[in-house]
């Protein structure tokens, strides 16, 4: 077996088991790999063979050869890029409490908001904390989120919902006091999102590629900062589901780089990557 030392001197990750990971990264997530990330893809991948303890990224594609091996989820694990933050795009957060939910509650005492691509659950826990404020306590109102990953390692995070000093670093000193508690024990220093936000997000795995087992249709959609990562035919095949999801007025919400593919219908921009589905 190979230890971690003996990769320091490992040869760089060839062009063939590159293309490799390419193909399955593609097929098994979507995601698009380019050139430019082949050195990204090296660092990371690195790891996985330090814990497996195989000598070279070739011995690493071989175990990829198996469909089945339970490797598939570790190297999404490890490739997907997971970059999140309380509040991140700070305008929706502002639309929602000042205009989306209130018109929610109005039509009716169902309130639905899927965040696809939660990542380690800053984007649910946002959205769960807006949603608290604007509807208060919200007595008779029914309120779910779900928040979705294809990356169960974030989703581990996600749903533990223990956040450290840098990451709580965003939000007002009153969020901080209404929706967080101090850890204790093991998470001594740290903050631990409070049981009223809890009992509104569920988390579950999810490739967005794969069929969706929801029944319900949503009132917002914030798929933030995924998009990027995949082709036009798979963007334009996702924007379409998520139409279907929505209810008629329903919201989508979009990450700051990205915008509806071409040829996306039945939305009408309504603010900053913000469209509502209107037919
Ligand atoms: C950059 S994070 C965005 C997190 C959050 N939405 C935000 O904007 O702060 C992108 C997330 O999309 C997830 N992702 C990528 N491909 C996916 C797929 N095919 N299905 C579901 N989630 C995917 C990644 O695992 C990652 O956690």
């Amino acid at each position: 077996m190979a230890t971690a030392a003996s990769t320091v001197g490992l040869r760089p990750l060839g062009d063939r088991e590159f293309r490799r990971i390419c193909a399955l990264m593609r097929e098994r997530a979507g995601i698009e790999l380019g050139e430019g990330k082949r050195p990204l893809c090296q660092t990371r991948l690195i790891r996985r063979l330090r814990a497996l303890g195989l000598p070279d990224y070739a011995a690493y594609v071989r175990l990829l050869d198996d469909p089945d091996s339970p490797e598939h989820d570790e190297l999404i694990n490890a490739l997907t890029t997971n970059v999140t933050a309380f509040f991140r795009e700070d305008h929706h957060f502002q639309m929602l409490a000042n205009d989306i939910l209130p018109a929610i509650a109005q039509r009716g005492h169902r309130v639905r908001l899927w965040s696809a691509g939660c990542s380690t659950g800053e984007e649910p826990w946002s959205l769960a904390m807006v949603v608290r404020e604007a509807l208060g306590d919200a007595d008779g109102v029914d309120i779910k989120i779900l928040a979705t990953d294809i990356d169960t390692q974030v989703l581990t995070h996600a749903r533990a919902g223990i956040y450290g000093d840098d990451q709580v670093e965003p939000l007002s000193r009153a969020r901080l006091q209404r929706f967080f508690s101090r850890g204790t024990g093991a998470h001594a220093g740290q903050w631990r999102i409070a049981d009223e936000l809890r009992s509104l997000v569920t988390f579950n795995r999810l490739n967005l590629f794969d069929p969706w087992p929801m029944r319900g249709s949503f009132d917002v959609i914030s798929c933030r900062n995924v998009i990027i990562y995949f082709d036009v035919a798979n963007k334009t095949k996702l924007v379409r589901g998520f139409h279907d999801k929505l209810v008629p007025g329903g919201h989508l919400l979009l990450g700051h780089s990205e915008s509806l593919p071409l040829g996306a219908n039945g939305f009408t921009g309504c603010g900053r990557t913000t469209y509502r589905k209107t037919s």
